[in-house]
């Protein structure tokens, strides 16, 4: 359990990268607990991808005003539901949804597509049964994400993408 104090400190420094939207939401973080999805984001993302979706290591993604892209697609938006580390998060189907529309929309910022829908409990119990085994995943990513982002008028162009 983070102490109060700790949470608020988070709370300021997420809202100070995520930029003004969230601004509002500082000053409240200190009376209210942390939307689910992102208080989960922190519990069980947050120690690989960084808490603001911008990780220490090379190998894991950066999520950060990227990770959105993937909806340009259908592919895309399955593809980052059925990574084994998705897929297998100690969660409920709810509380995994609002987990990756914390990371999609909050995280991805900019660069969600125009138009792109949450995720719903529902499509997420769906997809998390059929999870991604035994692939060579950094290929596989490359190639989804490719296909995304050339489906994606709104898209970033892919040399704009780290990994
Ligand atoms: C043990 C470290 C680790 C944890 C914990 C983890 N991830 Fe990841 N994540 C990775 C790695 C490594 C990849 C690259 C694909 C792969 O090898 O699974 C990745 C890929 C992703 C991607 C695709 C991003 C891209 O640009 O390719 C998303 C989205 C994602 N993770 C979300 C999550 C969410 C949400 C959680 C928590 C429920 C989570 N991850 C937990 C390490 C982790």
């Amino acid at each position: 359990m983070i102490a109060m104090r700790e949470t608020v400190m988070i709370a300021v420094a997420v809202a100070g990268v995520l930029g003004a939207g969230i601004c509002v939401s500082g000053v409240r973080a200190e009376t209210a607990p942390l939307p689910v999805g992102q208080a989960k984001y922190y519990e069980g993302c947050g120690g690989c991808h960084g808490l603001n979706g911008v990780s220490a290591r090379e190998q894991i993604p950066v999520l950060r005003s990227q990770v959105g892209q993937f909806l340009c697609s259908d592919e895309g938006r399955r593809y980052i539901v059925q990574l084994p580390n998705v897929s297998f998060a100690a969660m409920d189907d709810a509380t995994l949804a609002a987990t990756m529309n914390f990371v999609v929309f909050k995280l991805g910022d900019d660069s969600v597509p125009d138009g792109a829908r949450p995720y719903t409990a529902k499509e997420v119990g769906v997809l998390r049964r059929s999870p991604l085994k035994n692939q060579p995943l950094m290929k596989l990513r490359e190639q989804v994400l490719g296909r995304a982002v050339l489906a994606c008028a709104h898209g970033s162009p892919p040399t704009s993408v780290r990994n």
